[in-house]
C-alpha cells in the first residue's frame, strides 16, 4: 500500500518569492505535500478552516502580526502546529526572555523593565545606571524599537517620541550595551545547523544583508549553552542571537520564524532540516482523525494565558 504523505500547510502572505520556491521544491524531493496558506486576502474564516482540514501539521513562515490570528484559530481546531503562538507572546518577549535566561542560568545582558509612565522610567533608567543603554521595546524586529541613548536625557527623549506615537504605550526594557558583532545560531529541533556572524557598521546587527554571512565555529562551551537555550525555550526552529563580552558568549534573544538566508549556498539544506524535523515529529503522533469543529461558547472555552 503507498505511503499516505505528509500534509503541511505552511501560513504565508502571498509572497511567491525565493523562499516559497525553494520550500516547494525541496517539499517535493522530501516526498511532503505542501499547501501553501496565503494570508495576505481578505480572510474567510470557513474558506479557512477549509483549506486547513487536510494539513497534518502546520508550519508559520510569515513574520507578519496578523497571521497570529490563524495560527491561534488552527491550534483551537485542534492541528499539531510546528511552532506555538504562546511562544510568540511569551518567550520573545524581550523581557521574558532576559527573565527566563536568567532563571536558567544562561548568561544575558543586565535588562530592567521600565514603567509606561516617563517619570517613573526616569527613575528607574536612573537606578539601572548603564550608560550607553538600549531601549527596546518587548516586542518587535528588524531592530524598529531598539534605540541606544548615550544618556538620561537622550533616553527620556527617545522614549518621549516613540510613546507619542503609541497609543498602547507597549512596554520596555533598557538594557546594558555590550559592544560586539551579533552572533546568529539557527537551531532545528534542538541541533545547531548554521552559526554565523553579522556585522555592521551601524551598532545593530540587524536585517538580512545582500551578501553571505561569515560562519563561525561553535565550540564545546557555547554548544552546551545553546543546549541550555533550548531546553528553557522549546522553540523548534529558532535563531539564538548572542553577544560577546571578551569570551564571554551573552544570549541576547531567540526568534521564532528565524530567517534561512544568511548564507546562501545553505538557504536550501536549511529548508531541507526544516522538513526533516516536521517529518520526525510529526510522524511521532497519532494522526488525528479530522474532526468536525465544535463550537463552544467563548466563556466556556478554557483561554490559554498567554500575557
Ligand atoms: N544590549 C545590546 N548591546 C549591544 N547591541 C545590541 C543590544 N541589543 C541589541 N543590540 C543590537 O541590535 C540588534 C537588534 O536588536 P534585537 O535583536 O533586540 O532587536 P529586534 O528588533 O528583535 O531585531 P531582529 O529582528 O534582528 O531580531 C542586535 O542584533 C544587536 O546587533
Ligand atoms: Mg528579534
Amino acid at each position: 500500500m503507498m505511503k499516505k504523505k505528509l500534509v503541511v500547510g505552511m501560513l504565508n502572505t502571498g509572497k511567491s518569492g525565493l523562499e516559497e520556491r525553494l520550500f516547494s521544491r525541496v517539499a517535493k524531493r522530501k516526498g511532503v505535500k505542501l499547501v501553501m496558506i496565503n494570508l495576505s486576502k481578505r480572510f474567510n474564516e470557513k474558506e479557512f478552516e477549509k483549506e486547513i482540514a487536510p494539513c497534518d501539521v502546520v508550519y508559520n513562515n510569515a513574520g507578519e502580526e496578523f497571521v497570529l490570528e490563524p495560527l491561534k484559530a488552527i491550534e483551537e481546531y485542534g492541528k499539531q502546529v510546528v511552532d506555538g503562538s504562546k511562544l510568540y507572546y511569551y518567550t520573545e518577549d524581550k523581557w521574558m526572555c532576559y527573565v527566563k535566561c536568567r532563571e536558567h542560568g544562561i548568561p544575558t545582558p543586565k535588562t530592567t523593565l521600565l514603567p509606561s509612565n516617563l517619570a517613573l522610567a526616569k527613575a528607574e533608567l536612573r537606578e539601572f545606571g548603564q550608560w550607553p543603554v538600549v531601549l527596546k521595546r518587548i516586542y518587535g524586529m528588524e531592530g524598529k524599537f531598539v534605540e541606544k541613548a548615550d544618556n538620561l536625557a537622550e533616553a527620556l527623549a527617545i522614549l518621549r517620541s516613540i510613546w507619542a506615537k503609541d497609543i498602547d504605550k507597549l512596554p520596555f526594557v533598557a538594557q546594558e550595551y555590550i559592544k560586539s558583532y551579533a552572533y546568529r545560531v539557527t537551531m532545528i529541533g534542538g541541533k545547531i545547523v548554521q552559526a554565523v556572524i553579522k556585522k555592521s557598521r551601524h551598532w545593530k546587527c540587524t536585517g538580512v544583508y545582500s551578501g553571505d554571512c561569515e560562519k563561525f565555529r561553535v565550540d564545546k562551551k557555547l554548544r552546551a549553552l545553546l543546549g541550555k537555550v533550548y531546553r528553557a525555550t522549546r522553540i523548534n526552529i529558532c535563531g539564538i542571537y548572542l553577544l560577546k563580552r571578551g569570551k564571554e558568549w551573552l544570549v541576547l534573544e531567540v526568534n521564532t520564524e528565524p530567517g534561512l538566508v544568511f548564507v546562501r549556498a545553505e538557504y536550501e539544506k536549511l529548508i531541507g532540516c526544516i522538513f526533516d524535523f516536521i517529518l520526525k515529529t510529526a510522524r511521532k503522533r497519532k494522526p488525528k482523525k479530522s474532526k468536525k469543529t465544535v463550537r463552544i461558547p467563548v466563556a466556556q472555552l478554557h483561554l490559554r494565558k498567554i500575557r
